[in-house]
Formats: C-alpha cells, sequence, structure tokens
C-alpha cells in the first residue's frame, strides 16, 4: 500500500483544508441554493445530509479522488470474498457473510460459510421457539421467564444497544437482563430480582476466556447451583455462543447448548452471529432476521452504489476529512431518538477499537491523526449538558445527528418537539450568530451601546460547526441493521483509507495480560510482579485498606 500522505489527492487535500478553514459553512449555503440537493443521498429508510459538512465541490471530488487512490474497490471486494484481510491474526473478515442468506461457494478454513452460517440461524431459530413457546422447561419442569446475557464488549454492547433500540416492539414473553462488568453490583442486582428455576444465562465469549465473563460466569453457576443443588440442571439453564468449544464443555455446558461463531467474526462485528441470540430470544426470530435483512440492503448498496452516492464511503471520508485534514480530534454520536441511547456507546467500540491505531499495515508510524475520539448521548439530554462546548467551546466537534420520521410510539406532538430541536441544533451550529446579529438583538431589546458592549463577545456563535444529519423512516429492526451496517462499513472504509488494520485490538489485549497478573498479586501476597511506584502504592494502598 501506497504511503497515503504522497497521494496527489492527499495533497491535493491538505491545500483545499487550509483554505476551507478560512471558509464559513453558511457562506457556502448563501452561494449555492443547491447545497442540499448536492450532497445529500437517499437510500430506501435513510436520508443522508452532509451539506453541512465542511466541503464545496473543490473537496468532494479530492475526496472521491482519494477513494479511487486507496482502491477501495478492490479492498472490498477482499472483504466480501473472504480474503484474509485481518493481516495480524490471519483472519478473513466476513461478517456480511452471516446476513447473506443465499447459498454460496464461498470456503474458509475447510467450511462453507454459508453452510454453516445458514445451518447455525436454524438452530437459533429451533431453540428461540422452543423458548418463547414455553417448550423449553428448567430443572423443575417451569418456562423460562428471564434471560441473562452475560458477555462484555463486542460480546454485549451489540446486542444490547438492539434490545434497547427495539425494546417498544417486544411483548412479554420474556424479560433480559445484561452483565458484562465485572464490579459485582451488577451481577447483584440481577440476581436478586429472578427466579433460577425461570431463568436462562445466555454466556457470550467469543474466546471463552475473557476474564469478566468467565468470573461473572461462575458466579452466576455458583447462584444457579445453590437452589438446583444438581450440576445436571445446568443443561436446562446455561447455553453458551463462542469459537471455543473446549472451553465451553471445561465450564460445564454440553455441546448442543452451545452455538457457533467463527474466527473471521470479529467481536465488535459479531451482532449478527449467535452473538445476537439474546435479541431473538427477546423480540423473538423474526426481528432478528428483520436485523438481517437491513443489514443486508446496505451491504448491497455498498457494492454497488457509485462512490459518490455511497452512503458508507462517504461517512468516511467525511470522518477522515474532519480529523486528518481539518484537525478535529473528536466527534459526536447524537441520536434524537430515545431508542438508540446506546448508539454512541456502541460506536466508541466500533469505531475506536477498529481505527485507534498509529501504525499503517506495514506496520509503520503514520504521519497523521486516525481516529477520532467518538462520544454523545441522545441529542436532547445533550443539549442540557455538553451542547454548549459544541456551540461556542475552542473545539470543534463534527456531530452525527440521527433521528426518525415516526416515533415508534407516538405521544401527542412529542416527536415534533423532538425534530424541531434536532433541526435547530444542525442549523445553529452551522449559522452561528455573528456579532451585527448580536447587537441588532440587543438593541430590539432595549440595551443599551455599554450594556451591548459588555454582552457582545458572550453572545456570538462562530457557527461552522459541521455536522451530519441522517434521517430515518422509523428505529424498526430492519432499520436498526441498516444504521450499524453502515457504520461498520464506514469504519472499514476509514481504516482502508487511513491505512490501519481496523480488524484487530492489541491495545486491549496488553491491558488484559496486566490485569491478570496484578489479580494474582491481590489475591496472593508471595507473588510480586515489578511494577512502577505508582502503580505499586496504590495497590498497596488498596491491600491495606480492604476488608475483605
Ligand atoms: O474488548 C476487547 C475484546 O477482545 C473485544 O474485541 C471483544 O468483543 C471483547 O473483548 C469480548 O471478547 P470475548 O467475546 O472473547 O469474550
Amino acid at each position: 500500500m501506497s504511503c497515503r500522505s504522497q497521494l496527489a489527492s492527499w495533497q491535493a487535500l491538505k491545500l483545499s483544508a487550509n483554505k476551507m478553514k478560512e471558509t464559513h459553512l453558511k457562506d457556502l449555503f448563501a452561494k449555492d441554493s443547491t447545497r442540499f440537493e448536492q450532497f445529500s443521498t437517499q437510500i430506501p429508510g435513510v436520508l443522508f445530509d452532509y451539506s453541512k459538512q465542511q466541503i464545496d465541490n473543490n473537496v468532494f471530488e479530492q475526496l472521491i479522488t482519494l477513494a479511487k487512490e486507496c482502491d477501495i474497490t478492490r479492498w472490498r471486494e477482499k472483504m466480501f470474498s473472504g480474503e484474509k484481510i485481518n493481516i495480524t491474526e490471519g483472519r478473513a473478515v466476513l461478517h456480511t457473510a452471516l446476513r447473506n442468506r443465499a447459498e454460496s461457494s464461498l470456503i474458509i478454513d475447510d467450511e462453507n460459510v454459508s453452510s454453516v452460517v445458514n445451518a447455525e440461524l436454524h438452530k437459533i431459530k429451533l431453540f428461540v421457539e422452543k423458548v418463547r413457546n414455553g417448550q423449553w422447561l428448567g430443572y423443575t419442569g417451569k418456562t423460562v421467564k428471564d434471560v441473562v446475557s452475560i458477555g462484555v464488549g463486542g460480546s454485549n454492547l451489540g446486542p444490547q444497544m438492539a434490545t434497547e433500540a427495539l425494546k417498544s416492539y417486544a411483548d412479554d414473553t420474556l424479560k433480559v437482563h445484561y452483565i458484562s462488568n465485572v464490579d459485582g453490583v451488577q451481577i447483584a442486582s440481577v440476581l436478586k430480582n429472578i427466579d433460577p428455576e425461570t431463568t436462562l444465562f445466555v454466556i457470550s465469549s467469543k474466546t471463552f476466556t475473557t476474564s469478566e465473563t468467565m468470573t461473572n460466569a461462575k458466579t452466576a453457576v455458583e447462584w444457579f447451583l445453590d437452589s438446583a443443588n444438581d450440576k445436571q440442571a445446568i443443561a436446562k439453564h446455561f447455553v453458551a455462543v463462542s469459537t471455543n468449544l473446549e472451553k465451553t464443555a471445561a465450564f460445564g455446558i454440553a455441546n448442543e447448548n452451545v452455538f457457533t461463531m467463527w474466527d473471521w467474526v470479529g467481536g465488535r462485528f459479531s451482532l449478527w452471529s449467535a452473538i445476537g441470540l439474546p435479541i431473538a430470544l427477546y423480540l423473538g426470530f423474526d426481528a432478528f432476521e428483520a436485523i438481517l435483512e437491513g443489514a443486508f440492503e446496505i451491504d448491497e448498496h455498498f457494492q454497488s452504489a457509485a462512490f459518490e452516492e455511497n452512503i458508507p464511503l462517504l461517512m468516511a471520508l467525511l470522518s477522515v476529512w474532519n480529523t486528518s485534514f481539518l484537525g478535529y480530534e473528536s466527534q459526536a454520536i447524537l441520536p434524537y431518538d430515545q431508542a438508540l441511547h446506546m448508539l454512541p456507546a456502541y460506536l466508541q467500540q466500533g469505531e475506536m477499537e477498529s481505527n485507534g491505531k498509529h501504525v499503517n499495515f506495514e506496520g509503520n508510524k503514520v504521519a497523521y491523526t486516525t481516529v477520532p475520539i467518538i462520544w454523545g448521548m441522545t441529542g436532547i439530554n445533550g443539549q442540557h449538558a455538553f451542547y454548549q462546548c459544541l456551540h461556542q467551546g475552542n473545539v470543534v466537534v463534527p456531530a452525527d445527528f440521527i433521528a426518525s420520521v415516526e416515533p415508534q410510539v407516538s405521544v401527542g406532538e412529542h416527536h415534533d418537539i423532538l425534530l424541531s430541536n434536532f433541526f435547530a441544533q444542525t442549523e445553529a451550529l452551522m449559522m452561528g450568530v455573528d456579532a451585527q446579529q448580536v447587537h441588532s438583538d440587543l438593541t430590539a431589546k432595549g440595551k443599551s451601546e455599554a450594556e451591548i458592549a459588555q454582552l457582545l463577545n458572550h453572545k456570538i456563535h462562530q457557527g461552522n460547526r459541521p455536522s451530519t444529519s441522517m434521517l430515518l423512516d422509523k428505529v424498526d429492526a430492519k432499520a436498526v441493521g441498516r444504521l450499524i451496517a453502515l457504520y461498520e462499513h464506514k469504519i472499514f472504509c476509514q481504516g482502508i483509507i487511513l491505512n490501519v488494520c481496523s480488524f484487530d485490538q492489541w491495545g486491549v489485549e496488553l491491558g488484559k495480560g496486566l490485569a491478570s497478573k496484578i489479580e494474582a498479586e491481590l489475591l496472593d501476597d508471595h507473588i510480586n510482579h515489578p511494577h512502577d511506584s505508582s502503580t505499586n502504592g496504590l495497590m498497596a494502598y488498596y491491600k491495606q485498606h480492604r476488608t475483605q
């Protein structure tokens, strides 16, 4: 792969960035009444408006050239065809195969991918129906009422985010609870409200070695056996989702109760595999299938749309433009839909774990900022918290605004009020309020020149804050599938443009390894590893002051 910063388009974009920093978005809108038509695109269920991004025709063309020079088409083919593009782990990256229900001849590691995917989906369907129909019985012959999903990171965030997004559609067949934190407070608060006779635990861990998940799973088994008092009963109350059959068996979960996933599915892209089992249990298999269908639609769009209309590619190009060229180091995700309240957390993992890298594919240090810091919360709550800084702080934070045309639940005028805020915020961030405007507003309010002079600078809003607006038809299962797949492909394109390997997470492994050494030291005073004085001091204080 070529060094990105030497590409002609990269050099051209650097020059354009200097110019664009001097240009105000409101002037671009004033100059061109067709800006919205030019810089927005629609696909079924999604309107994508990026006209409030700091680009002009010239930058747009340069970005499209960058995508071509980075060979996005060839990389896209490599991914969809199962080439091992996760070069540091020697794996294919095939989460797209999980939502393609057509039979194909793709063979990975001696397995026909579509056969194993469809077989596993069939197994999920039968299991879900059995549990939801009341045919799956616990050790005392009672039906399941509560599902407890234990997993962390990619084995938790996707299912929990989708569950939260779609809970308006749930019937009351089952309740679902998620446990991800090894902080005992979380599992204790779930266990105290459920009944072992009517609870099904889903232990989700690709590796089945993740310390937090294994600790929570062990606590759940102990709690269960306190009541059941019979190890045979575990088979009726514990199922696992994993690639590691040895470990699941060693844990005591019968093979027929293990749902498989594969090495070619990365944790943070695994919601479409059996990792999504809690979603299917909660909402029914049809809803899970609809999520897959929505994502498949986007896979088709991503593969067939021209670059100029290709939403995930445009999302990636805009992110690289904002971060690596304009120097904006963070990006806010602002859903104006309560259903999507976990989206920022989900995308934090998706984007930052994927592209938070400092070396390129060849292992050489890159000369540009890669991923921005992703953060956010529901827009309305954010408005009353951090938006002050978005409007008037001296850092610029590009934002994705996401809302739906139809609410999941219609209550009086709530949705119009919600959407008024959505529209108002993107407009205000872009337009700002200049000195002249502040002056005439204050004059109209009868303020004296002296009072105006005192207030003027405080009331100026610079504007020129870029945002993208996404309007979904409605947050339903298909829409959730579409939205997540759009971001997944964005992350993929962003990684290719930045020339980083988006599929590993060595930075996470570092902390995991050290934590397990320290855990041994906390449990046994005779074990001592060398640490810096701060870590030694913190550990000593903890050991001295802990009461148990
Ligand atoms: O956070 C690091 C990570 O490796 C994620 O990529 C993964 O989703 C998560 O841990 C959980 O891993 P596992 O599914 O193996 O328990």
